[in-house]
């Protein structure tokens, strides 16, 4: 795994963009964001099936104390609760078609509360749109093992993650 500084990394406003070479630095980056949260943080992973989503919340639950190999995709649950030095709550939107569908299921109350939200195919619940967040979208690259993280901050709480995960 290359060292965190010397990653390839380009800064946007609001938001950068980091390469990862490996299902392992995935993690370490993940890691490196979950140390940082806090409850009531909200965080949208978003990008295509298989682009590294649940991969990135494994290295998340791993900062947050939660044991990482426990964290697998939620997509029959819907939901999975995981208690580390917080509570974390993982969200699989992909089977759900609506806003409406998502709160008749009772997920919009992980999101905000108690513990950190992590969202993955956040798309289909459009009132995320209002809230501060940290969405990452990944996205696949020509090397098979590669794959690139934009993340985009809205609101001070997340352009302040931003800064200390000192990705750049
Ligand atoms: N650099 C990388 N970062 C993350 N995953 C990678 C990377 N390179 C290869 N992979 C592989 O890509 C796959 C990512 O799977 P993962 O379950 O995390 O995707 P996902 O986005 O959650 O998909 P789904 O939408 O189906 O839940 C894993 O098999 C992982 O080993
Ligand atoms: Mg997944």
């Amino acid at each position: 795994m290359r060292l965190l500084v010397g990653r390839s990394c380009f800064k946007m406003i609001n938001g950068v963009r980091i390469m990862s070479d490996s299902p392992a630095e995935t993690i370490a980056i993940g890691r490196g964001l979950g140390i940082l949260l806090q409850p009531g943080d909200i965080l949208c992973l978003a990008g295509g099936l298989g682009a590294g989503k649940t991969c990135l919340a494994r290295g998340i639950a791993m900062g947050l104390g939660v044991d990482e190999t426990r964290v697998s995709s939620p997509t029959f649950v819907l939901a999975q609760e995981y208690r580390g030095r917080i509570p974390l709550y993982h969200l699989d939107l992909y089977r759900l078609g609506s806003a409406e569908e998502v709160e008749d299921a009772g997920l919009d109350e992980y999101i905000g509360g108690d513990g950190v939200a992590i969202i993955e195919w956040p798309d289909v619940y459009s009132p995320l749109l209002g809230l501060d967040r940290l969405t990452v979208k990944i996205d696949t690259a020509s090397d098979e093992s590669q794959r690139e993280l934009v993340f985009i901050a809205r609101g001070d709480r997340y352009r302040s993650i931003l800064e200390e995960m000192k990705l750049c």
